[in-house]
C-alpha cells in the first residue's frame, strides 16, 4: 500500500532490509570495495508540472543534492505503461481520473542515482496530499491539490526497478562514472 511522505521506502524492515540486485538499478563501483549499494529512482514531472514551466525547478533539487542522473526523456505517456505503473490503484476512487490527467500532456520521466535516493526523494517531494506537503518540498512549494501533485517519485527500492525498466529501456540510461564526485562521497 501507497501512502504518506516516504511510502513504502519509510518501512523500517524495508530500509534496513537485503536489497535485491538488477541489471540497472543497482550498481557497483568499480573501486573502493566498500559494502555499499547504489540505488537508483523513477522521478517524473507530471503532465501540469511541464505545463507550468516547474521541470527547470524540479532538476536543481536533484542536482543541488548531488545525485547522479542518468536518464530523461519528455513523452506522452503510454496509457498502456500508465496501468501498468498504476496498477495497484486501480480499484481507487480516484483511478480514472488520474490516469486522464497523466495522459492529458507529456511528462518528463528521470532517473537519478545515489545511495539512498528513494528515500531521499520522497522526503524531497514531499506529501502526497498538497495540502500536508511541508514549505520546503517540492509538492509545498509548487503543487495545489492532491490530484494536481505535479511530480512523482518510486516509494521503495522495489518499486523503482519495476517502474525504472516500464518506463525507460537499458540503452537509454547511462552507466557514467563520476570519478571526482563520487571518490568526495565515498571515499570513507
Ligand atoms: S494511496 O494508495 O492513495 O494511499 O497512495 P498515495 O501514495 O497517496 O498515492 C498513490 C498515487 O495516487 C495519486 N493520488 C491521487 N490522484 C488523484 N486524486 C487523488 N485523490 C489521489 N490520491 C492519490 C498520488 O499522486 C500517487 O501518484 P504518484 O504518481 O505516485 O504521485
Amino acid at each position: 500500500m501507497r501512502g504518506g511522505v516516504l511510502g513504502r521506502a519509510a518501512l523500517p524492515g524495508q530500509l534496513s532490509g537485503p536489497r535485491a540486485p538488477g541489471p540497472s538499478l543497482l550498481t557497483r563501483p568499480n573501486s573502493g570495495g566498500s559494502s555499499w549499494t547504489r540505488e537508483r529512482t523513477l522521478v517524473a514531472v507530471k503532465p501540469d508540472g511541464v505545463q507550468w514551466r516547474l521541470v527547470g525547478n524540479v532538476i536543481p533539487c536533484f542536482e543541488r543534492r548531488g545525485f547522479k542522473l542518468v536518464g530523461m526523456k519528455m513523452l506522452q505517456a503510454p496509457e498502456r505503461v500508465l496501468v501498468e505503473h498504476y496498477h495497484d490503484l486501480q480499484r481507487k476512487p480516484f483511478y480514472p481520473a488520474l490516469i486522464s490527467y497523466m495522459t492529458s500532456g507529456p511528462v518528463v520521466a528521470m532517473v537519478w542515482e545515489d545511495p539512498n535516493v528513494v528515500c531521499s526523494s520522497r522526503t524531497m517531494i514531499g506529501h502526497t496530499d498538497s495540502a500536508k506537503a511541508a514549505p520546503g518540498t517540492i509538492r509545498g512549494d509548487f503543487s495545489v491539490h492532491i490530484s494536481r501533485n505535479i511530480i512523482h517519485a518510486s516509494d521503495s527500492v522495489e518499486e523503482a526497478r519495476r517502474e525504472i525498466q516500464l518506463w525507460f529501456q537499458s540503452s537509454e540510461l547511462v552507466d557514467r562514472a563520476d570519478k571526482n564526485h563520487e571518490s568526495s562521497i565515498y571515499a570513507a
